[in-house]
């Protein structure tokens, strides 16, 4: 061979060698973007034209105040993590009650759960937070509030 020939073998070897390592960390990488974002919708549906105060936030993400006039929405959107641990929780408020609810949690709230989902909405009732079913737009999921115990230990909040 002369070495023209030499270093085009060579070239070729070479991008075959870095094709076949992009390939391979595409591969690793997948888990990851496993995922899909997430969106959470909060409606008040406190009724008596009340407005509603929320605060949310997870270990990284804090999402301020938000204020919602009665039959309002907001909602916010995430990419769940690879580990499962995700949680979103959040103080509400009216008047002169508070209340705190995880509104996102993985372990209940991943897609291949019974009330999984990747658009949650949530109305927000003063018995307390119902899901609504995105396929059957049916109300039937309404857990009962955390207690104030949970989230005042993992998740400070102030509305
Ligand atoms: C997923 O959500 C994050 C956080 O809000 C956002 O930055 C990103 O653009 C979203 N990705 C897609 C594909 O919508
Ligand atoms: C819910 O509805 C949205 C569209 O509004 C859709 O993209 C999503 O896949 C549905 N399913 C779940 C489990 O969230």
């Amino acid at each position: 061979m002369g070495s023209l020939e030499r270093l085009v073998a060579l070239l070729i070897i070479t991008m075959c060698t870095s094709v076949t390592m992009s390939l391979a960390q595409n591969v690793i990488a997948t888990p990851n973007l496993d995922n899909q974002n997430t969106t959470v919708v909060i409606y008040n549906d406190l009724g008596d034209d009340l407005p509603l105060r929320f605060h949310c936030q997870s270990r990284d993400v804090d999402l301020g105040n938000q204020h919602l006039a009665a039959g309002g929405s907001w909602s916010f959107e995430f990419k769940p993590s690879a580990s499962g641990d995700t949680i979103y929780a959040c103080l509400f408020g009216w008047k002169l009650e508070f209340h705190y609810f995880r509104i996102y949690r993985q372990d209940r709230d991943k897609e291949s759960s019974l009330h999984g989902c990747t658009r949650c909405e949530w109305k927000i009732h003063k018995d307390g937070p119902c899901q609504l079913n995105n396929v059957t737009k049916m109300i039937d999921h309404c857990p009962p509030w955390d207690s104030s115990q949970f989230s005042k230990n993992n998740l400070p909040l102030f509305i």
